[in-house]
């Protein structure tokens, strides 16, 4: 295993293809906290982060995922990192402090679902606005909470993270076959940093940002719909069985999906034992048993390869015609 220690899932960038409309959807009706822009980027909080971002929103051509992002402990992490994934074979890139806006070097990599994953130790720090009440607005977005991944072989990526890069097991989905259909991983004692599920991959599914209660979640339904974005709601609100997270899909002018989570648990302690699932228990997906619209199975965004730019190749999953797979 890796000696580097990976703190939390941090920030995402996310290429756009209009950053007014992007602005609109995430600044001024989900209440993100705008730290920073330029004529290609916005630079989003929320309220209880002190660093300079959570969210880049990138204009592009075409919507896609630059990145998911850790935050590690210090600057050698990337350094120990970086030789490990070159000892495995896996492609790495390195961002030159300067090169990106408020942080330091970062170090990326394809990991071994072909995800662009990557890792930063510093990042300016600005002012926590968590008891700026006066400035909550909309679904009062408190921080990022998790990634969440399609990808062909979760078996694969669940070894990876869990032998390779010291994450913990707090739940999973089984087939009847015992292979792990899905899995919840994190470093950070909450339920997850990332969640693994069997589905055409590589692509990203959704982003979590944590709220502090489930009404902020319930308001956040009424003020999009003042503000007309009523079909951006995908699914929810409701309860997850796996994972017990109060949530809330939404889909951002791209496609993209964002999920509002609350309601989960701490798992820091070491003789936790990962809650084990059954891929046809009911109560699994949805606790009080509403289903989950067609497009949120079958719709997720496509990542791009940290070297050329381009699309991740996609593949099929081993049972995806089987069954729905993307959980929480
Ligand atoms: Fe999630």
């Amino acid at each position: 295993m890796v000696n580097a220690n990976i703190i939390r899932a941090a920030r995402a960038i996310l290429n756009v293809t209009n950053l007014e409309e992007s602005r609109r959807f995430y600044v001024h009706a989900l209440g993100f906290i705008e730290t920073d822009s330029d004529e290609n980027h916005i630079y989003l909080r929320g309220l209880e982060e002190h660093i300079h971002h959570s969210l880049v929103l990138k204009k592009s051509d075409h919507p896609s995922v630059e990145v998911i992002s850790y935050k590690v402990f210090s600057d050698d992490d990337l350094d120990t990192l970086s030789a490990f994934f070159s000892a495995k074979g896996l492609e790495i890139k390195w961002m030159e402090a300067g090169t990106q806006k408020a942080i330091g070097r970062t170090l990326r990599v394809q990991d071994v679902s072909g995800l662009p994953i990557e890792f930063f130790a510093e990042m300016e720090t600005v002012e926590r606005l968590l008891q700026r009440y006066d400035l909550y607005k909309g679904a009062r977005i408190q921080r990022i909470d998790h990634f969440n991944c399609a990808v062909k072989d979760v078996e694969k990526a669940y070894k990876f993270y869990i032998e390779e890069l010291g994450f913990s097991c707090s739940e999973y989905t089984t087939a009847e076959d015992d292979k792990i259909w899905a899995a919840w991983l994190h470093r950070k004692p909450t339920v997850h940093d990332v969640a693994f599920m069997n589905g055409v991959g590589p692509r990203l599914h959704h982003i979590g940002f944590w709220l502090s209660d489930p009404m902020s979640v319930i308001h956040t339904c009424d003020v999009l719909a003042s503000l007309g974005y009523g079909a951006s709601i995908e699914r929810g609100p409701g309860r997850h069985g796996l994972s017990n997270a109060f949530f809330l899909y939404l889909r951002d002018p791209d496609g993209h999906r964002i999920e509002l989570y609350n309601g989960d648990y701490l798992t820091s302690d070491p003789d936790f034992k990962p809650v084990r699932w059954d891929l046809d228990d009911p109560m699994r997906q949805t606790l009080w048993g509403h289903a989950a619209p067609d497009c949120w199975f079958n719709e997720a965004s496509t990542v791009l390869n940290i070297l050329s730019g381009e699309a991740e190749m996609i593949g099929d999953p081993i049972l995806e015609k089987k069954k729905p797979t993307i959980i929480n």
